[in-house]
């Protein structure tokens, strides 16, 4: 499976703390916000990630990530030349994806929580044999999201993009699962009315094919907003909160590249050694005397 991640967008509901840098770059506490979705492929086990991003900001990624050999895998970067909209991450990355299966996740989703990791394997478990799968998350203020729409027993019967009147509290995070259609899929989406070829009308098409999995995800589960100056700082505490309390780092993403065994203790120690000055670096030193 390869792994996409869509960070462009303006971000001008940060204005202006992001004319500058791009918003997925900001600091979510002690990492750049980039970290946390990075960290949900990782954590899915997918080496091959395609990172797409504006003209712009495109140079400041690699410069962060490089090509990925860092942490053992490999990452590729396309550029998106105006934001589109969501679907267009698997129209840009039609090569990149070949014909494998994709998971995509957004640049400013930051997940938490203790079955994170079973949540994804299972969902990638529920394409193996082609479909789509994606997670419900409840919300107070679902106008602002994809919105799942249940019948009486709990099939999901339709999702609206950013509804009026929402029909359920149930709002589809950034984070999507599917299998090889989705490339032609995307190729063939209309935009809506805001102007965008929407992930929403990609949901919709599995569902109509009988091929739409939706996870609902619990209290166990944190999906932070990252979309306001407020979300941006409630997560930074959140994060915080969280490492000081437990001793363990929120999304570090050597630390998972580590347990995941794509990189050795030795490379581990070596970007220890260089963060040292900091916490973050000391913690990936202290991971060694496990
Ligand atoms: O966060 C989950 C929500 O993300 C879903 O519930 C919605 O269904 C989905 O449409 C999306 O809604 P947003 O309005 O929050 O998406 P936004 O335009 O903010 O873009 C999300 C991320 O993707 C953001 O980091 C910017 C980046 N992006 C966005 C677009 C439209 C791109 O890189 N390129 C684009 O063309």
């Amino acid at each position: 499976m390869k792994g996409i991640i869509l960070a462009g967008g303006k971000g001008t509901r940060l204005y202006p703390n992001t004319i500058a840098i791009s918003k997925q770059l900001l600091p979510i506490y002690d990492k750049p916000l980039i970290y946390y979705p990075l960290s949900v492929l990782l954590l899915a086990h997918i080496k091959e990630v395609l990172l797409i991003s504006t003209p712009e900001d495109t140079p400041d990624y690699e410069k962060l990530l490089g090509d990925g050999s860092r942490l053992g895998i490999h990452i590729e970067y396309k550029v998106q030349d105006k934001p589109r909209g969501l679907a267009d991450a698997f129209i840009l990355g039609a090569d990149f994806i070949g014909s494998d299966s994709v998971c995509l996740v957004l640049g400013d989703n930051v997940f938490y929580g203790q079955y994170f990791s079973t949540i994804l394997a299972n969902a990638q478990a529920q394409i193996a044999n082609g479909g789509a799968a994606i997670f419900g998350y409840p919300v107070a203020n679902p106008k602002e999201f994809g919105v799942v729409e249940f019948d009486e027993h709990f099939k999901v019967i339709s999702i609206e993009e950013k509804p009026t009147v929402p029909k359920s509290n149930y709002a589809v995070p950034g984070l999507y699962f599917y299998d090889n259609r989705v490339v032609d899929i995307a190729k063939n989406v209309k935009p809506s009315a805001r102007g965008e070829i929407e992930i929403t009308s990609i949901n919709n098409a599995y569902l109509e094919a009988g091929d739409l999995n939706v996870t609902l995800m619990g209290r166990g589960m944190a999906w932070l907003d990252t979309g306001s100056p407020k979300g941006m700082l409630k997560a930074a505490e959140f994060v915080q909160t969280v490492q000081d309390m437990q001793g363990f780092y929120i999304s570090c993403i050597e630390e998972i590249a580590w347990r995941r065994g794509f990189i050795n203790k030795d490379q581990l120690r070596s970007i220890g050694e260089e963060l040292k000055m900091t916490d973050y670096g000391r913690y990936l030193l202290s991971l060694l005397e496990e």
